[in-house]
């Protein structure tokens, strides 16, 4: 099993976790359930953590680290909000040598919690939720789309738009300024974010926070795999941990001043250039992560 019982139970009774990214090359011809993904699934399930928080932020200082052009990226500050615990992820699974399907299901009380959870962000942010779904081809897109127009009707001061997933996988890289609040299911979130990883510069920047209902434990994680190619050299990126470590300050443990001071850390820290070979630089994960812990501990209203 790649998670216990006790995991489980112990995961349950915390006030949050936080959790190293997972996979490695040995489990790939492992059957389904036998790989360590289900084991992220099967947290992420248990904990009813259906909103998957993913800011995407071009940082000043890492503009020249993307392949992307810096006029396109300047003032990138997108939200993905990610629907975690439905669709073809958890659906009824058929897996032979000759079919195999993968049934999505979603129903109007699993859109409607996570589009709320769209629509409050935006209230806080630029005030814009755009959706994302195929509504011209699957028929879950299309329930999506009606109960994301209803749950709008009780957020006035917020304007929505629907754009299909694969136009919206063109404008994240051609415009990506014209995204506030990005709100998709599973499997497109999925894709997305690791497509819109390249507006920071690198999958090591991204952090990510999955939130239940409230009370329950978040689960913070970075949105980057195990990257084995690089395993035991210590010169891993370890930006997104720490930022998903800000995130669970803010959501999870009641700490926004911690989170800020963190953040702030990291914002000093790359702009002295600390970068890890990802980010075209040569620091450590050591280097990286002290030069944070230096500059966060510096920061104001830490106790
Ligand atoms: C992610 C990851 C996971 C997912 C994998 C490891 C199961 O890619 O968090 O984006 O597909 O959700
Ligand atoms: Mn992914």
């Amino acid at each position: 099993m790649p998670v216990s019982d006790e995991t489980l139970e112990r995961a349950k009774a915390s006030d949050a976790v936080l959790l190293g990214a997972v996979g490695d090359p040995e489990f790939d011809r492992n059957p389904g359930h036998l790989r360590p993904e289900k084991g992220l699934l099967a947290l992420r399930h248990s904990l009813g953590a259906f909103a998957n928080l993913r800011p995407v932020a071009a940082l000043p200082a890492l503009l020249s680290a993307s392949t992307l052009k810096e006029e396109v990226l300047k003032g990138v500050d997108i939200l993905i909000i990610r629907e975690l615990t439905g669709g073809a992820y958890f659906g009824e699974k058929e897996e032979g040598e000759e079919r195999a399907s993968d049934l999505s299901v979603y129903t109007r009380e699993e859109v409607e919690r996570v589009a709320r959870v769209a629509f409050e962000a935006a209230e806080g942010r630029r005030g814009r939720v755009t959706s994302v779904d195929k509504a011209n081809v699957m028929a879950t897109s299309r329930l999506w789309r009606s109960v994301v127009d209803d749950v709008a009707g009780e957020y006035p001061g917020v304007a929505l738009d629907h754009v299909l997933v694969d136009a919206a996988a063109m404008f994240l890289i051609r415009d990506p300024r014209r995204f506030d609040v990005l709100l998709t299911e599973n499997l497109f979130g999925d894709i997305l974010s690791d497509e819109a990883a390249m507006l920071p510069g690198s999958m090591g920047m991204l952090p990510s926070a999955s939130l239940g209902l409230p009370g329950t434990p978040g689960i913070f994680e970075p949105v980057h795999g195990s990257a084995p190619d690089i395993a035991g050299r210590g010169v891993a990126n370890p930006y997104a941990t720490i930022l998903s470590c800000a995130m669970m300050f803010r959501h999870s443990l009641g700490r926004p001043d911690v989170a800020g001071a963190i953040e702030r850390g990291v914002s000093v820290s790359l702009e002295a250039g600390f970068r890890t070979a990802d980010l075209g630089g040569s620091h450590t994960t050591e280097d990286v992560t002290r030069a944070v812990s230096r500059w966060a501990a510096a920061g104001e209203g830490v106790a």
